[in-house]
């Protein structure tokens, strides 16, 4: 590997500079771990944001996407593909009752632009409803349904008049809005980008009934919360409410480029052969990669490890008891503790590097804890014994 002077060098005449980079670069990952061109090791607690939640390398996912690589990566959808089947059919047993068919595309975004384009078809009607704090991705209808200023600024011409933002978490405020001109209901079962902010199953419940009574589609983006990151399969499971679509995407596939739409079969009746499609949507060589991941979750007990592990963490992050701590929050491995300041997250941050630990600040004060689901109650309890240290 190149040092990290002549990646940043390179990286710095020839990229886009679209990305804030932190000045690290990583050689490889072994499990919970990532190393960089120095050997260094770092204990990852952000796991490519919520992506890598088998860890890095795990050899039965490497031996599976190998073989699949070296027997035929892409193929198309032109024709039917077996790893997709397969994959759908996997989905469809851990998705709430009744979402049983499953389109694939490439990236979160691109899901959501599914979605949507989806409940406009089915429901005829234009108007999408989302949270205000909320994301959903960068491209042109998912930056439209992601309620912050911070992410729409100098796109507007982008964004058209047809999304509407209620207040996350306030049942009263989808209540106001919703009207029959709504197609989507558009809501994150914790909002990740947002800051790790929760809201509880009255909303969700009554997100639901709103959506039944007015003739809107209630999907639930789980691309950050989705595939056992909350202790549930779904973070949706954790209010026990069944929506009508879910979109997911950065752990269904251990670290390939994945997204998927899941709907009711109803709903995804709706997108008949020409109204959608992407060239690599679905590949064999990132459905192998899905089931792959799937099955080492399932054999491994990940999403239970995430439920236990997770509130055994918050326990003790919350015991550390500092001022500088305000809340400790989530579901599963999925947890904010969020700082008296921005600058206290960000020294939290920066004195975790110095000593081997990555963790990513959410929304300016939040320090976003979203490790491997691998991870052990040991390499927990270094961030918090650090964390005590830091505000100490
Ligand atoms: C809840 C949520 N939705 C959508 C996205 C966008 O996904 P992608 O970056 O894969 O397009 C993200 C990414 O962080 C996300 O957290």
């Amino acid at each position: 590997m190149s040092s990290f002077k002549d990646i940043k060098a390179k990286s710095d005449k020839y990229l886009f500079q679209n990305y804030g980079r932190i000045p690290l670069s990583f050689d490889h990952g072994q499990g919970c771990y990532l190393f960089d061109s120095d050997g260094k090791r770092y204990l990852d607690l952000v796991a490519g944001i919520a992506v890598n939640s088998i860890g890095y390398s795990h050899p039965d996912w490497v031996k599976a996407v190998q073989d699949q690589a070296a027997r035929m990566a892409h193929v198309s959808n032109l024709y039917h593909v077996e790893q997709q089947a397969d994959l759908a059919e996997r989905i469809a047993s851990i998705s709430p009752e009744g979402i049983d068919r499953t389109l694939f595309v490439n990236s979160g975004a691109e899901a959501n632009e599914a979605a949507l384009k989806m409940a406009v078809k089915y429901t005829g009607r234009h108007k999408v409803m989302s949270a205000l704090n909320g994301f959903h991705g960068r491209t042109s209808a998912s930056l439209g349904a992601t309620g912050q200023v911070k992410y729409q600024s100098g796109f507007e011409p982008l964004i058209s008049d047809a999304y509407e933002y209620y207040e996350y978490g306030d049942p009263e405020s989808v209540k106001r809005m919703i009207t029959k001109d709504v197609a989507a209901v558009l809501v994150e079962p914790i909002q990740g980008e947002g800051g790790v902010i929760t809201a509880d199953a009255e909303f969700f419940r009554t997100v639901r009934d709103l959506c039944t009574d007015s003739g809107a589609l209630m999907i639930v983006d789980e691309v950050q919360t989705g595939i056992g990151r909350t202790g549930e399969w779904f973070g949706i499971d954790n209010f026990g409410v069944v929506p009508d679509a879910i979109t997911m995407a950065k752990a269904l596939g251990g670290g390939v480029p994945i997204g998927a739409l899941a709907a009711k079969e109803e709903y995804a009746m709706t997108l008949v052969p020409g109204t959608h499609g992407t060239t690599f949507g679905g590949s064999p060589l990132v459905c192998a990669a899905g089931c792959a991941t799937l099955d080492i979750m399932e054999r491994e007990n990940l999403v239970q490890n995430s439920k236990d592990l997770g509130a055994k963490w918050r326990r003790k992050i919350s015991s550390i008891g500092s001022d500088k701590i305000k809340d400790v929050r989530g579901y599963g491995l999925m947890i904010g503790v969020e700082m008296d300041s921005p600058e206290t997250a960000s020294n939290v941050q920066a004195v975790c590097r110095e000593n081997g630990v990555l963790v990513n600040v959410a929304h300016g004060k939040t320090v976003r804890l979203i490790p491997p689901l691998i991870i052990d109650e040991g390499q927990t309890d270094v961030f918090t014994d650090m964390l005590a240290d830091i505000i100490r």
